[in-house]
């Protein structure tokens, strides 16, 4: 099992175990303090939406253009290392992936 660090809402960091082939969104809405993906995965509700950890970032698959879209829309918290997490696998490789999960709203 590999393992993910995630920093709450309130800038308390976890380290939880996170099964590759999962979506991150996928292991994240298990959480108390995880995502509600409202959509269940279907890149259409941006309630999964995660920061990155900047050392992470590049090891990513890119944005397809239809989550790029959706995070356009999010004005006031889209940072740069933005993605939506049902959006992006966890895979053997990202064993130790940072990230925070943004603002609601
Ligand atoms: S779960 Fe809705 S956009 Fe990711």
């Amino acid at each position: 099992m590999a393992r993910m660090r995630v920093v709450d809402r309130d800038g308390k960091e976890h380290e939880i175990e996170a099964k590759p082939g999962l979506k991150v969104m996928e292991i994240l809405r298990e959480l108390d303090y995880g995502v509600s993906a409202i959509c269940g995965g279907l890149c259409s509700c941006a309630t999964c939406h995660i920061y990155i950890d900047e050392a992470w970032i590049d090891r990513l698959p890119k944005k397809q253009s239809d989550e790029q879209e959706l995070l356009n829309e999010l004005t006031d918290y889209r940072e740069k290392t933005s993605r939506l997490s049902c959006q992006v696998e966890f895979t053997a490789e990202l064993d130790n992936l940072k990230v925070t999960i943004a603002p609601d709203g």
